[in-house]
């Protein structure tokens, strides 16, 4: 299928080529410029000319007019000049035809496009730190992450995702002397992660009236970075329970990793770097700490080994970089993590930079807001935390529910149930733009008459039942020469737009806007499906038209919730 936005701007370009000879704008330009009004009477595409204006000389009205005077071609309908504007119809037979003929040929691959090909990027998310609570502040990363790794493959890269687990660091001290104080190996076999979790928590509230306790979880972490067996045992014990716990939730939201290489894969890996900033004579002693000072550059120091010579978070951050450049030579490497790691990461990239490493630029930091719950913030330390897998259980029974008294003879209704739960949760959150604090309402999330999952899902499920009973799709040709109405068109329309939403959702690093466009997708079908007879039409060409849009909207509705880690579910 052509790309009807940059076929538009090609022509335009041509109109201004002819109209002002000389003049430099690219299509390319031309076509960031492009509008699309909400309101087809307008135009399918309108062209401000106010930023040409300069550029021609010449007012924005007297440009509009002298455009449309010169766009020819059988695609684009009508050109008009309105008020500076220059509004492009399209055909309406490109919508009817080639964009749905486009889709049904299309399938699982309609949307993607081969930008990345030949290019990989490296993907760094979800990273929930082992033995603390997976709670829901991990969500973003886990989410966005994976709707970027999507967006990537989905746009020809070959993408690698890791799991960088807080698997190494003083919290394995503390872990350490809480289990041999407390811990009662039956409880955490049979508790797995939540007993881990109750020792965390109860470690810190002792430690409060008890501060030697945290002198001893320092020692307990330095002999476990020295290789102590007994240690090792134990930390290795808590890894397992951890990702073993990790994994039901991935599963549930249908993520696999490439590689779980944790902060402890990079254990041997450090000292090299290390040695690297100490001969560059970039390492300074602070207070017997060894530093990087970065006042140059505005920041506070990035520390690299403590008093007692033990590593930290940025150390590790410089090895696994290194390593991942080494291992899989990235074109690009993307870390997800909360805005609260804005500065680490800036810290971050400026010391390889520093280091000589050439390939600095190549890495990009995506933060996202925080969480709270019903206004709520969260806290680790206290115990005050909503688990992930707790709001899973709780929208996953509340769908059951509503599934037992709406569709009582539904088949697989757990799944079902899980996947438009959890789907709920992932598309509430992905709502909104990644950067701003959001506030979580699983009521809100749950509604299937909002502008939610559930009601994304259950217009796929629609799309589904009607494809069911027409029995199968028609050919094209048996729709050929129909005349489609508006509500017909403007669907078909936004279907068209797929592509543009994934170019665009991928360069904004962005999942929202795949996010909003499953809305606008619903909301017309829904019309759609509202405005026209399907099945029951008795002409049979509008019939076939209308079972292959209904066709062209699952497809482009399933594609769109696969990239947002959302399950596609054929019944409800
Ligand atoms: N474990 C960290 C956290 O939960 C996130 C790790 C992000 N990745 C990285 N390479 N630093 O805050």
């Amino acid at each position: 299928m052509i790309n009807i936005k940059s076929f538009v701007a090609n022509e335009i370009k041509k109109s201004v080529v002819n109209e002002f000879p000389g003049c430099e704008i690219s299509a390319d330009e031309i076509n960031k410029m492009l509008e699309c009004p909400p309101n087809r009477d307008l135009g399918d595409f309108a062209l401000p000319c106010f930023k040409l204006s300069k550029t021609l000389r010449c007012s924005p009205v007297i440009i509009a007019v002298n455009l449309a005077r010169k766009i020819e071609c059988t695609l684009i309908k009508s050109a008009n000049a309105v008020n500076g504007y220059l509004n492009l119809k399209i055909a309406d037979s490109y919508y009817s035809e080639e964009v749905i003929d486009g889709i049904i040929s299309d399938g699982d691959d309609y949307g993607k496009n081969s930008d990345g090909l030949g290019k990989t990027m490296v993907i760094d998310y979800s990273s929930p730190n082992v033995a603390k609570p997976f709670h829901i502040g991990h969500l973003g990363s886990t989410v966005i992450g994976h709707s970027i790794k999507k967006l990537h493959k989905f746009s020809g890269w070959k993408a690698i995702g890791i799991n960088h687990l807080g698997d190494w660091g003083t919290q394995f001290g503390k872990m350490i002397t809480a289990y041999r104080m407390w811990g009662d190996p039956e409880n955490i076999r049979r508790e797995g992660i939540d007993g881990l979790v109750e020792l965390y928590v109860r470690f810190h509230r002792e430690a409060e009236h008890n501060p030697v306790l945290n002198d001893t979880a320092r020692e307990e972490f330095a002999k476990l970075e020295r290789g102590d067996p007994e240690n090792m045992k134990l930390w290795r014990e808590f890894l397992a329970i951890s990702i073993e716990e990790y994994k039901k939730t991935y599963e549930q939201l249908g993520i696999e990793f490439d590689y779980y290489t944790g902060e402890s894969f990079y254990s041997n890996l450090m000292t090299p770097q290390v040695e690297i900033l100490r001969e560059k004579g970039l390492l300074k002693i602070d207070d017997g700490a060894s530093i990087v000072d970065l006042s140059d550059y505005n920041m506070p120091p990035c520390l690299i080994l403590k008093k007692d010579g033990s590593t930290l978070y940025p150390t590790r951050d410089i090895a696994a970089a290194v390593y991942r450049k080494e291992t899989f030579d990235f074109d690009k490497a993307v870390y997800v993590t909360s805005n609260q790691q804005i500065l680490h990461f800036r810290q971050l990239f400026k010391v390889i930079e520093l280091m000589g490493y050439d390939w600095y630029n190549e890495l990009v930091h995506i933060p996202y807001g925080t969480v709270s719950i019903n206004g709520e913030k969260l806290a680790t330390r206290s115990g005050n935390v909503v688990l992930l897998k707790n709001l899973f259980t709780e929208a996953t029974e509340k769908v059951f529910e509503i599934i037992k008294s709406k569709n009582p003879d539904l088949e697989n209704k757990e799944d079902v149930a899980t996947s438009v739960g959890v789907g709920a949760i992932v598309f509430y959150y992905l709502l909104n733009s990644r950067i701003k604090d959001s506030d979580f309402k699983l009521e809100d999330a749950l509604n299937f008459d909002g502008n939610t999952g559930p009601y994304v899902q259950y217009t796929y499920a629609r799309c589904c039942s009607v494809i069911e009973k027409a029995g199968g799709i028609p050919d094209s040709l048996s729709a050929r020469g129909y005349l489609p109405c508006e509500a017909e068109i403007s669907l078909a329309k936004t279907l068209s737009l797929f592509g543009e939403k994934v170019r665009e959702a991928l360069a904004a690093y962005e999942p929202m806007i795949i996010t909003r466009y499953l809305l606008d997708v619903a909301g017309e079908f829904n019309k759609f499906y509202h405005d026209c007879r399907i099945i029951s039409e008795k002409d049979e060409r509008t019939r076939s038209f209308r079972i292959r849009l209904t066709e062209a909207a699952r497809i482009t509705i399933g594609n769109s919730l696969e990239l947002i880690c959302m399950k596609k579910t054929a019944k409800i």
